[in-house]
């Protein structure tokens, strides 16, 4: 969607995958759906160094709705968990200097059953407005899915009719893919800043790479729709939850960055240990993620023919003109999904990797930080990837011909 917001991927904090919808105040304080949780994760963002790597939007998710509208229809947040409404805590993240998202459905009912959008558009976007809300995820349960195609651009057009500028996140492919309709991908990229395309995220490995499996199988399809304030979202980070090893936490980090994907932590900001938060800090894996060219990256070898080993690539700035050819930098991501116990040998030359350029690359792996120097197609990169879903990350840094680099 071309209203100006998120030219790069959104990055922030979103409850859902790791809060879900935990009511239950009187005996969980610290972890329902609360003003108080909020509040807490916006501080945690704002203090422990992941506003300063990008991470901005505080997104709330379902469960924060009482189960009836007011007297004027509007929405209202639940009196007890969130006391002073939502504009209060709206205004705490914007003194924070970070910004505020809220969830809400496109249909009769959210998907867990409070009040949805569906007859009520223009009231709540309107209310989201006065809030101050910044980013809105509109979901799409209790609503048939051939209506998104008109009503999705509908509330679109409320959201800019307010006059404020609001991320537009979008649920409308993911209940089509599923229900296997054809989708019109086109329209999405027009109406929507960022989009669902496939199921939720669970805690663990093997949702991860189920998700990142289809994205590559339908890849020839998602990445030319992605591109500056329009982005393939393939759901939120669990780095630092229970379900990945440090392993498979590096994995879905590097792997998301070459997908240009949204980056929006849904994990315990107040006991993350620091391994984790190490990985969701890491400067160079971020830049690629934030890269400004906005390609989404693919994947060049599959596991299948890789015995094992998988291979993502992305294009990257610098770029450099020869004639009437662009020649990228790219960032690469080597994965193992072998599980037999041992870093595999994956020795290759840059040429494998498509990296043919005369001048070469200076070469640098982004989680170890080890530095390869200027390597030319024909060179060998002796790579060692550790099993059970490690990763190596490289960036590719095209020369310039003088051996130096266009920074
Ligand atoms: C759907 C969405 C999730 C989450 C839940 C809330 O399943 O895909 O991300 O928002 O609804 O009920």
């Amino acid at each position: 969607l071309n209203n100006g917001l998120v030219l790069t991927p959104p990055m922030g904090w979103l409850a859902w995958e790791r809060f879900r919808c935990n009511i239950d105040c009187e005996n969980d304080p610290e972890n329902c759906i609360s003003e108080r949780l909020f509040m807490t994760m916006a501080k945690r963002i704002a203090e422990d160094g992941f506003k300063e790597a990008g991470y901005e939007y505080i997104i709330i998710d379902d469960c924060w709705m009482t189960t009836k509208r007011d007297k004027d229809r509007r929405l209202q947040s639940d009196p007890e968990r969130f006391p002073h409404g939502i504009k209060y805590i709206a205004d705490y993240v914007h003194s924070l200097g970070l910004k505020m998202g809220i969830y809400q459905d496109i249909g009769t009912k959210t998907c867990i059953g409070y009040p949805g959008s569906e007859g009520f558009e223009k009231i709540d976007v309107d209310t989201f407005a006065e809030w101050e809300v910044d980013y809105l995820k509109l979901d799409g349960c209790f609503k048939d899915s051939a209506l998104f195609d008109r009503d999705y651009p509908m509330v679109g057009k409320h959201l800019n009719n307010t006059g404020r500028k609001i991320v537009y996140s979008c649920s409308w492919p993911a209940y089509q893919v599923e229900k296997k309709m054809m989708v019109n991908w086109t329209g999405i990229r027009e109406n929507c800043n960022l989009w669902r395309n496939y199921g939720d995220i669970q805690d663990s490995y093997e949702s991860i790479t189920d998700i990142i499996q289809w994205y590559a199988i339908n890849q020839d399809m998602l990445i030319p729709i992605a591109g500056p304030g329009a982005w393939n979202d393939p759901d939120m980070l669990i780095i630092g939850n229970y379900g990945l090893s440090l392993v498979q936490a590096k994995s879905q980090m590097a792997l998301w960055a070459i997908m240009a994907a949204p980056l929006m932590m849904s994990n315990d900001l107040r006991n993350l240990r620091p391994e984790f938060k190490e990985i969701l800090l890491n400067r160079d894996i971020i830049e690629v993620d934030q890269d400004a060219m906005g390609i989404q990256g693919r994947q060049i070898l599959s596991a299948m023919r890789g015995f094992g080993i998988e291979v993502w690539r992305r294009p990257v700035l610098p770029v450099k003109d020869v004639g009437n050819e662009t020649w990228a930098s790219f960032a690469v991501v080597v994965w193992n999904r072998r599980v037999d116990g041992t870093p595999f040998y994956f020795p290759q030359r840059l040429g494998f990797y498509g990296l043919t350029h005369a001048n070469g690359y200076y070469v640098k792996e982004l989680f170890t930080k080890k530095d390869y120097g200027l390597m030319k197609a024909d060179d060998e990169l002796p790579l060692y990837v550790e099993p059970s879903g490690g990763v190596v990350m490289f960036k590719a840094t095209l020369a310039v011909a003088d051996g130096s680099v266009d920074a």
